[in-house]
């Protein structure tokens, strides 16, 4: 057995212009809503990504007809809100935590059962945070001991709509429960602790379903129709995010990133970045699909240590492996607090990326909820990114700015969020290598 490893090595600064790929939250939320409504949508710079396709097979395996026309592209047959049928094998969510929590709230609603299964990853990863309140609601769904996945979804059964107050910051439990409330008797609310980002809101509304919400809260009836409606994802701010920070961090970097969708809910990073002291501009923002999107150009800037504030945390909550980086190229200390769901992500990231940058030789110190990083010169090393795509093009940026050669472990899982990385990378400035490499 061989896993794919990388090698990332001194480059040169980060020139140019580039187009990372389109939004993963928005992609598998454009695909499930518009299966179910009545009538054709196109979605339009659609993820090419291992989750995202994942979702689309999902409903493909559930009867809906989805063409790809060109790379980036799905054309959907939406078959209204009661018209998917029976999969005929489990569901493979694959990697994907957002594919498996939504379809989990979407299958409660559906006359019939369903399995829903994930790779190694996704299979350690938490679920009574959705099954127990759409257990509240009327579902029924079984899962291995601990909440784990395999999910075991008995269909058939009335749903009832509520109030919910939700005890951790998930956009994902969220949008289970409002897809789940499509399917209930009477009014769905859903309170959170933070606010999240509201794409299931902005695009249940788009796809002319009544919804009304706020910072911080959603609530919907059910009984009524999706109606067919174009989609055009922006480019994910989380995978600009390694631009972002490779570019300051780089001398004589001068980068611009094209149209990268700006939801307030998911740029905490750009303000952590600029309170550190990068030199990151906006041009030309507006209005793409419903989201604010702007080109970003980004400068080198020395970067200095910070203590982030916690109210940040939710709106950054994929960037943590990228800041880590940016901490540890930083001068003097920063503290990371409040962040203690990085433990369940795609792996356990404070555990992932404070061992990670100690092997490149950075005093990082771990706590339950959070880390302190002191900044440093970063060394060469060999690193694990446990399966983890963010971990693994995290480390890739490390290896740019390191004093030799850093080689960083299984980092096949890229492909679930960011194909093409690695080209897109090296076209700009990095000198990143793919080797297959021995399982150890
Ligand atoms: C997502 C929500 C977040 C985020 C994930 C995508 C979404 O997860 O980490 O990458 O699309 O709703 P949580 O809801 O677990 O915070």
């Amino acid at each position: 057995m061989s896993q794919l490893e990388w090698t990332s090595a001194a480059g040169g600064p980060l020139t140019g212009t580039i187009l990372v790929p389109g939004d993963k939250s928005v992609s598998h939320r454009a695909i499930m809503l518009a299966a179910l409504a009545e009538g054709v949508s196109r979605v339009d710079g659609f993820l090419e990504g291992e989750d995202t396709r994942a979702t689309a097979a999902a409903f493909a395996g559930m009867g809906v007809h989805i063409e790809t026309p060109s790379a980036s592209r799905r054309i959907v047959h939406g078959v209204g809100l009661h018209g998917l049928r029976a999969p005929a094998a489990p569901i493979d969510c694959g990697n994907a935590g957002t594919g498996m929590r939504l379809l989990a709230g979407l299958l409660a609603g559906q006359r019939f059962e369903s399995v829903l299964v994930g790779d190694a990853s996704l299979s350690r990863r938490p679920m009574r945070r959705v099954i127990d309140p759409l257990a509240l609601m009327g579902a029924r769904i079984d899962a291995e001991p601990g909440g784990l996945p395999p999910l075991r979804i008995h269909g058939g059964r009335a749903l009832r709509g509520m109030r919910h107050a939700l005890p951790v910051a998930s956009a994902q439990v969220k949008s289970a429960l409002l897809l789940a409330g499509l399917y209930a008797d009477g009014q769905t609310e859903v309170r959170e602790v933070h606010p999240t980002r509201d794409y299931s809101e902005r695009m249940l509304a788009a796809f002319g379903w009544p919804i009304a919400f706020g910072e911080g809260w959603a609530r919907l009836s059910g009984g009524h129709r999706l109606r067919a409606t174009d989609v055009r994802v922006p480019a994910d701010f989380s995978s600009a995010a390694f631009f972002l920070v490779a570019a300051s961090l780089m001398p004589g970097s001068d980068l611009v990133l094209s149209a990268v969708g700006l939801n307030p809910r998911r740029t905490g990073l750009l303000t952590a970045l600029r309170l550190m002291g990068a030199d990151i501009v906006e041009r030309d923002r507006r209005e793409q699909g419903g989201e604010p999107v702007a080109d970003l150009h980004v400068r080198h800037a020395p970067l200095r240590g910070i203590d982030l504030p916690p109210d940040l945390v939710p709106d950054m909550i994929d960037e943590f492996p990228a800041l880590f980086v940016a901490a540890a190229a930083a001068r003097g200390i920063t503290r990371i607090s409040g962040a203690a769901e990085l433990r369940v992500k795609e792996s356990d990231r404070l555990a992932a990326m404070a061992r990670g940058l100690e092997a490149l030789g950075v005093a990082v110190t771990e706590h339950p909820d959070g880390a302190d990083i002191e900044g440093g010169p970063i060394g060469a090393g060999r690193v694990d990114s446990r399966g983890d795509h963010r971990i693994a093009m995290s480390f890739a940026v490390a290896g740019l700015i390191a004093a030799g050669p850093v080689r960083i472990a299984d980092c096949a899982n890229v492909a679930t969020s960011f194909p093409g990385f690695l080209e897109l990378a090296n076209g700009c400035g990095f000198a990143l290598s793919a080797q297959a490499a021995a399982q150890r």
